[in-house]
């Protein structure tokens, strides 16, 4: 079997609309307050996209700032992974907008549906191509429009999400000597699939007049249920990456921005400290497969991650599904 090429982070990038969109919005028409929100999830605003922008438009951004942080260009790409619920279209995908938009002209494109796990997962793939020879620099992104399927008369799900596109640019670890990836791990249990989900719009129940009028096109959530899933699920993740590591070479723990609260009950139960854990939830609130990369490109340009230290990402979601990646920065 050939060798595996140890694979790097080059360079990340993120970007989220310009319409900051605070709690005191949902108070005009949803029986709710600031203050619910604020103490319940963290969240105290967030960002919608413009009503000219969609997902590969954030996508674009972000993978700009990305490839510029990287020093390399779109020509070099030789694919494009998108973790994101929310494309454009149905059809084709957002990473061949993207493809186009950005100029890359030899690269392969495609999205990946994992929901909140979306960039661990397009991570791992990307991380798989370029260990295994396939590619050599892979752009991978998470990447979400939610505003346009969260359900407005839905005070359990409407305050939770935000808009947003979060990058990075994997090469072989000898080409940028940064960000070696060291593990990644996935994990999926189907039976949960009614935990979050968009009921119809598929195959199984068409887009029609009545499921329009059913609201069956907005995202529907057993918020309480996600919630246990969520807090044992992170702990969890969070030990098996670091686990052969010392903590003490921690240097950042990058978690998906699901609910200040759960971040919080998950840190309790490992006994770790506020000032290794990036938290953003409460500018962005749940970006869904944009939090986590959003968070790493943020944690990056402020200069709290130490390099040769370890970072450990975690994310979980939809599906249900879960992911994480251990990086040595
Ligand atoms: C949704 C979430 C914030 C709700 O918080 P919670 O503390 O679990 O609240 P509960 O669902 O137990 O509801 C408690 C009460 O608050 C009410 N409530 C729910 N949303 C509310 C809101 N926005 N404002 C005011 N009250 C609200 C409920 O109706 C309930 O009232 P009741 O006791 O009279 O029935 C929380 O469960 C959560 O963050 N879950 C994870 C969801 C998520 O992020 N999913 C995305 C995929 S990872």
């Amino acid at each position: 079997m050939a060798s595996r090429i140890r694979v790097g982070i080059a360079g990340t990038g993120s970007y989220v609309p310009e319409r900051a969109v605070p709690n005191a919005y949902f108070e005009g028409f949803l029986d709710t307050s600031d203050e619910w929100i604020v103490q319940r999830t963290g969240i105290r605003e967030r960002r919608f996209a413009a009503e000219d922008e969609a997902t590969s438009d954030l996508c674009v951004h972000a993978a700009n700032r990305a490839l510029e942080d990287a020093g390399i260009g779109p020509e070099d790409l030789d694919l494009i992974v998108v973790g994101t619920l929310t494309p454009d279209y149905p059809l084709p995908s957002a990473a061949c907008l993207i493809q186009d938009r950005i100029g890359a002209k030899r690269a392969g494109a495609f999205d990946v549906a994992a929901a909140c796990t979306g960039f661990m997962t397009s991570l791992s793939t990307g991380e798989a191509f370029v260990a295994a020879g396939r590619a050599r620099r892979v752009l991978v992104l998470g990447a979400e429009t939610l505003s346009r399927f969260v359900d407005f008369e839905d005070r359990g799900s409407a305050i939770i999400f935000g808009d947003g596109a979060g990058a990075a640019v994997l090469t072989p670890h000898d080409e940028c000597g940064q960000g070696e990836i060291l593990r990644t791990t996935l994990g999926a249990d189907g039976s949960g699939y009614d935990y979050i989900h968009i009921s119809a719009g598929g195959s199984r129940h068409p887009p029609t007049a009545q499921t329009v009028e059913e609201r069956k096109h907005f995202i529907q959530m057993r918020g309480r249920e996600v919630f246990r899933f969520a807090v044992s699920h992170m702990s969890e993740m969070i030990s098996e990456m670091l686990d052969g590591y010392d903590q003490e070479e921690l240097t950042l723990v990058v978690p998906h921005q699901v609910n200040r609260r759960i971040i919080d009950a998950a840190l309790d139960r490992l006994g770790m400290t506020d000032e290794k854990v990036m938290v953003n939830i409460h500018k962005y609130g749940n970006t869904s497969a944009a939090t986590v990369p959003v968070a790493l490109d943020e944690a990056h340009r402020e200069g709290r991650i130490e390099k040769g230290k370890l970072v450990v990402m975690v994310a979980f979601g939809a599906g249900l599904t879960w992911g994480g990646a251990l990086v040595r920065w």
